[in-house]
């Protein structure tokens, strides 16, 4: 299955100049989601992955479904502000600005083998920051599973020695 084929391109969103690649035709379609969430489940059995962490809010509609099926849990990073105990924090640069992302400080147990997945490696900056999170909890990151990744803006030059999956590249 070709998965560009469920990936619309909207120019000029969220702002001028930038082309957009919306996944949620691939999410729409049953047979797509699954497949590309199999992929994913397939690279997560072969690591032998304990936990799956996702960030906000995309990172959410990948990890969920690949932790439901290969049978573990999944930790939520989320902006500032958002989760209700006690978390960690790492500031960020967006590919459109800055935020912090936070985790639960007990949100993984040290030497647990963990997989991070989002839709989209754009600048790399989310997922370095994600990186930093479940690192300082003492997780492995032992992968990194995209949908997309924007070869031209070089975000996997900052995932350098880490092992990473993307289903397409633009
Ligand atoms: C988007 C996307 C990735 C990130 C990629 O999320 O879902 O998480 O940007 O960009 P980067 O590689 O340059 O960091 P966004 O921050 O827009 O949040 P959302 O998923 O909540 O819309």
């Amino acid at each position: 299955m070709d998965l560009r084929n469920y990936v619309t391109i909207v120019p000029d969103y969220p702002k001028e100049g930038i082309l957009f690649k919306d996944i949620t035709p691939l999410m729409n379609d049953g047979a797509a989601y699954k497949y590309a969430t199999d992929q994913i489940v397939k690279y997560a059995q072969e690591r032998e992955i304990d936990l799956v962490v996702g960030p906000e809010a995309r990172g959410f509609i990948i990890g969920c479904p690949v932790a439901y099926s290969h049978g573990v849990g999944f930790a939520p990073v989320r902006k500032e502000g958002k989760l209700p105990r006690e978390v960690i924090r790492q500031e960020y640069g967006l590919e459109y600005g800055k935020d912090v992302l936070t985790l639960h400080k007990d949100a993984i147990q040290p030497g647990q083998r963990v997989l991070i997945t989002d839709d989209l490696l754009a600048t790399g900056g989310t997922i370095e920051a994600t990186i930093n999170l479940v690192e300082e909890l003492g997780g492995i990151v032992a992968g990194i599973a995209f949908i997309i990744e924007l070869t031209y803006l070089d975000g996997r030059d900052k995932l350098d020695g880490y092992d990473v999956l993307t289903l397409m590249q633009f």
